[in-house]
């Protein structure tokens, strides 16, 4: 796909992966509909960000989610793609102790909120996406961020459950979309420096970083080079592209 003119839906683009991402397809002449929870960074990104327009709302709220995309064809009239980026991360044991001592466990509001952010937030704009990719015959690509956690990571049943659905859907939407000339594929980082890891226990950051081969975190243009050519390549489809310096969970 030639991202010249063409109107590409970011999640979770006010930083980040997502702002980085938006930023490189902006670079190729791509216009983007910036979809975050914070306005305030929301504006700042889309100052950056030439011929943008930005969208405030939760990914996982469904009315949000289908007004949001009415509005992105209102205003643009034309969607030729989709990064379903937006994620957030409550890390935890699902039990934590010993014989006799049951010290925590992970809360279901923490389960649920990753849950309904990760991978409901991702099939709620992917539905509403593809619905007008599909009822408007546009040329379309929609691409995923999983991570590699989505293999089993310790201390992450609920990021990894949603991240490991997030592929699954991958999968089944490259099924039932190739008929309407619509790819899917997706990313899954390693450790990438955003201010999402940031966010991390400092000491499991710090043993993670040394478990990667090359010796350092990603930035987040390295994952935004892999997204423009994802779209770019026509021939790329269904597969889930792991950029993390090797590392392996
Ligand atoms: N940074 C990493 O190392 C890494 C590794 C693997 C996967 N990922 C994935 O990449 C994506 C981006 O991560 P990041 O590191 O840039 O995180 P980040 O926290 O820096 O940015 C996430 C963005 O999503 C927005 N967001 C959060 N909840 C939202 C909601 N309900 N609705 C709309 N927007 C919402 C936040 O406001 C923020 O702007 C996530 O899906 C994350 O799981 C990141």
């Amino acid at each position: 796909m030639d991202l010249n003119n063409k109107v590409i839906a970011v999640t979770g683009a006010a930083r980040g992966l997502g702002f980085a991402m938006a930023k490189a397809l902006t670079e190729k002449g791509a216009k983007i509909a910036l979809i975050d929870v914070n306005e305030a960074l929301l504006v700042s990104a889309a100052e950056q960000l030439a011929g943008s327009r930005y969208y405030c709302l939760d990914v996982s709220n469904e009315a949000a989610v289908e007004a949001a995309f009415a509005q992105i064809w209102q205003n643009f009239g034309a969607l030729n793609g989709l990064v379903n980026n937006a994620g957030i991360i409550r890390d935890g044991l699902m039990v934590k102790g010993e014989p006799g001592n049951i010290i925590s466990e992970m809360s279901f509001d923490d389960w649920q909120a990753v849950i309904n952010i990760n991978l409901s937030g991702v099939f709620l704009c992917g539905r509403a996406a593809a619905k007008l990719m599909v009822e408007h015959t546009q040329q379309a690509c929609i691409l995923n961020i999983s991570s590699i956690s989505a293999e089993g990571n310790y201390g992450q049943s609920n990021y990894s459950a949603a991240k490991a659905g997030v592929e699954a859907l991958t999968t089944v939407w490259t099924k039932e979309l190739a008929r309407h000339k619509i790819r899917c594929v997706a990313i899954a980082p390693g450790f990438i420096m955003t201010d999402m890891v940031a966010s991390m226990n400092q000491a499991a950051l710090q043993k993670a970083s040394a478990m990667v081969p090359v010796g350092r975190g990603g930035q987040p243009e390295e994952v935004a080079s892999m997204a423009v050519n994802l779209f770019e390549n026509d021939f790329i489809n269904g597969v889930v592209y792991k950029v993390h310096g090797g590392m392996r969970i």
